[in-house]
C-alpha cells in the first residue's frame, strides 16, 4: 500500500528523436478544438462525454470509432453491486493482486466511484446480462473474491460497451470524431501541450490545436509475437508522450493472458478467463490435466503462476501443444454463455461440445504507461492520460481480470473533467507559435536515408525478439541482447524519416520494447507479471515503481 511504498526510482532514457516528424504546414493545416482525445475505447469515449458537457472535444481515431482495444475485452467489467459484496472487499482483492504496488488512494478512488459510472453505462443502454427477474449476472474471475463480475452479451462485454459509448459520443453535437487518423505526435511548448500532428484518411498533415490534450490510446502489446491485442495496439501514446518529455512508469509489468487460441493462421483471439472461472480445465498434449500440481487454485491462479505453469508443461512435454477442454461444461451452456468463443471456434471448424481448444499464453496487457497522478494529470502541463495508456498504480504489480475496464472509465471520466476545466481557463494556442512548434524538432533524417526497410520484416524482427527475450521469463542475459539489438536496429530505424503511419507505428514500438527492456533489466526480482528466471524472489528493497524519462 501506498503508506509502505519505497520511493519511486527513475532513470533517464534517450531513445531516438523527440519527435518523427516536423512538416511545413500554414494555417489552414490547423483545426482547433478545446479538448484533443487520443483514442477511442472505454477510456477515451467517456472523456470525451464528459469533456463535451462543457466545451468542444475532437476525438483522434485511429480505425474506426469503435474498434478500439475495448472491443476485445471479453469477460467484464468489475464492480460493487452484490449484497454480500463491499467496497472494502474490492478494494482489498485489487490491493492482494498487485503484489505491494498498489497506490492506495487510486485504488479506493476507482473502486468507489466505479459502480455511478457503470450505472451511467446502464443508462446510456449497455446491455449488461441480468438473469429472469432482472438481477445482474455476477461472474468471479481470478483474485476476486466475490461475484463482482458484469458482463454483457455474454462474452461480448467490451463490444457493447463501445456500442453504447460510441452512439453517446456520435449523438453529442460538442464531439467531432476523426476517424482513421493517425496521431504522430505531440505538440509541446516549454511545459504546455498545444495539440497533436496527425495524419488524415486521406494522407494529409494537419494540427489538431487544443487547449487540453488527452491520450487514450490504448496498450502496446503488439510488441511481442504472441498477443491478444489488436493489430492497433503499438504503444503510440506512450511512445508520443515519451517522446516529448513525459514521465513514464511500470513498463516492466506486462501481462500475460494463459488462454489465446493457437492454430496456424488464426489471429490469436482471446479466450476469456471465465470460461475457467466456469470450469475449463487445461490439459497437456497426453491430455493430461496437469494445473493441479502447480498451485492449489488450479486453472484459476493467478495469470502469471497459469502461464508459466504452461511453459514448463511445454518444456517437460517437449510439445508445445495445450488444450482449453470446455467438452463437460455442456455445448448448449457453452454456447449460450461464450457465443462470440463458440462461433469463432465453430468458424475453424471446432465445436466446443466436442472438440478440445488449442491455447497458448500472449501478451494481453500492459500495466505500466505515462505516469498520472489522481487527476490524470501527466508530468506535461495541459496533458492527461486515461486507460491502458497510462500508469495509475491502481493495477500494482499485476491485474486483477476486468478490473481495467473499471479504472478506464474512471480515469477516463476524471481526464475529461480535468482536462475541460483547464481547457476553460486556458488560452488557444497561438497559430504562428503552433506552426513554428510543428516545424521544430530534431533532425530526423538517418545516416542511412535511401537503404530499403521492409517494414513488416523489422517489425515481425522485433516482435520475436521481445516474445523470446522480454516475456513471460526473463533474465538478464535476454535482457542485454534484446537491448543491444534494439539499439542496433535504431541506428537506421528510430531516426528515420518515414512518411505513412506502418513506419511511425514501428519507431513507437521500438521506443515503447527499448522502455520494456530498461524497466525489465533494472528489476532484479521477481514480483507479480514480472518474473526474472536468476532472480526468483520478490525482494522488500523493490517495493518501489520505476519510472523514465527523456
Ligand atoms: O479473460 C478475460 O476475459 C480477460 C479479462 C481481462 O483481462 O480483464
Amino acid at each position: 500500500m501506498s503508506g509502505k511504498l519505497k520511493p519511486d526510482i527513475g532513470k533517464i532514457v534517450r531513445y531516438g528523436p523527440s519527435r518523427l516528424y516536423c512538416p511545413h504546414l500554414d494555417r489552414d493545416d490547423i483545426q482547433e478544438t478545446d479538448v484533443l482525445v487520443l483514442g477511442s475505447g472505454a477510456a477515451g469515449l467517456m472523456a470525451a462525454l464528459n469533456a463535451a458537457e462543457v466545451c468542444r472535444v475532437t476525438v483522434v481515431s485511429k480505425g474506426p470509432l469503435d474498434e478500439g482495444n475495448t472491443a476485445y475485452a471479453q469477460g467484464g467489467i468489475a464492480g460493487v453491486f452484490s449484497e454480500s459484496d463491499s467496497l472494502e472487499k474490492h478494494i482489498s482483492d485489487t490491493v492482494e493482486g498487485g503484489y505491494g504496488l498498489c497506490r492506495e488512494e487510486v485504488v479506493r478512488k476507482v473502486v468507489s466511484e466505479g459502480p455511478e459510472l457503470i450505472r451511467r453505462l446502464f443508462e446510456m443502454g449497455a446491455r449488461f446480462d441480468r438473469d429472469e427477474d432482472g438481477r445482474l449476472t455476477l461472474t468471479r474471475e481470478g483474485g476476486h473474491h466475490e461475484r463482482r463480475v458484469l458482463h454483457a452479451l455474454g462474452d461480448r462485454t467490451g463490444r457493447e460497451m463501445e456500442r453504447a459509448l460510441g452512439e453517446a459520443v456520435k449523438g453529442s453535437p460538442s464531439v467531432r470524431v476523426m476517424e482513421n487518423t493517425f496521431a504522430i505526435d505531440l505538440l509541446v511548448d516549454g511545459d504546455a501541450c498545444m495539440g497533436a500532428l496527425v495524419m488524415t484518411p486521406e494522407r494529409r498533415f494537419r494540427i489538431v490545436s487544443a487547449r487540453a490534450v488527452v491520450i487514450a490510446t490504448g496498450g502496446l502489446c503488439q510488441v511481442y509475437r504472441e498477443t491478444s491485442n489488436p493489430e492497433t495496439a503499438t504503444g503510440d501514446g506512450l511512445a508520443m508522450a515519451y517522446r516529448a518529455g513525459a514521465r513514464v512508469e511500470d513498463l516492466e509489468f506486462v501481462q500475460f493472458h494463459p488462454t489465446t487460441l493457437y492454430l496456424a493462421g488464426a489471429p490469436r483471439f482471446l479466450i476469456t478467463e471465465a470460461t475457467r472461472g466456469e470450469g475449463a480445465l487445461l490439459l497437456n498434449v497426453h491430455h493430461e490435466r496437469f494445473m493441479p500440481r502447480y498451485h492449489p487454485m488450479a486453472e484459476l491462479a493467478p495469470r502469471d503462476v497459469v502461464s508459466r505453469a504452461m511453459l514448463e508443461e511445454q518444456k517437460r512435454t517437449g510439445s508445445s501443444t495445450i488444450y482449453l477442454d470446455l467438452r463437460h461444461l455442456g455445448a448448449e451452456k457453452v454456447r449460450k454463455r461464450f457465443p462470440q468463443i463458440t462461433a469463432v471456434l465453430k468458424s475453424y471448424g471446432l465445436d466446443v461440445g466436442t472438440d478440445l481448444v488449442p491455447v497458448c499464453p500472449s501478451a494481453h496487457y500492459a500495466i505500466g504507461g505515462v505516469k498520472v497522478d489522481l487527476g490524470a494529470r501527466t508530468t506535461i502541463g495541459r496533458l492527461y492520460a486515461c486507460g491502458e495508456a497510462a500508469a495509475t498504480g491502481f493495477h500494482g504489480a499485476n491485474r486483477l481480470g476486468s478490473n481495467s475496464l473499471l479504472e478506464s472509465i474512471v480515469f477516463g471520466a476524471t481526464a475529461g473533467a480535468n482536462a475541460a476545466a483547464e481547457a476553460l481557463s486556458a488560452p488557444h494556442p497561438e497559430h504562428p507559435r503552433l506552426l513554428g512548434v510543428c516545424e521544430s524538432g530534431e533532425k530526423v533524417d538517418s545516416a542511412f536515408p535511401d537503404v530499403e526497410i521492409d517494414v513488416t520484416d523489422a517489425r515481425n524482427s522485433l516482435k520475436a525478439l521481445m516474445w523470446r527475450s522480454a516475456g513471460i521469463i526473463r533474465d538478464g542475459a535476454g535482457l542485454e541482447e534484446a537491448l543491444s539489438r534494439i539499439k542496433f536496429w535504431a541506428r537506421y530505424l528510430i531516426y528515420r524519416r518515414f512518411t505513412s503511419p506502418d513506419g511511425w507505428e514501428l519507431q513507437n514500438m521500438l521506443t515503447v520494447s527499448r522502455l520494456i527492456v530498461d524497466a525489465a533489466l533494472m528489476r532484479t526480482e521477481s514480483r507479480g507479471v514480472h518474473f526474472r528466471s536468476e532472480y526468483q524472489k520478490t525482494d522488500p528493497d523493490w517495493e518501489r515503481h520505476i519510472y523514465m524519462e527523456r
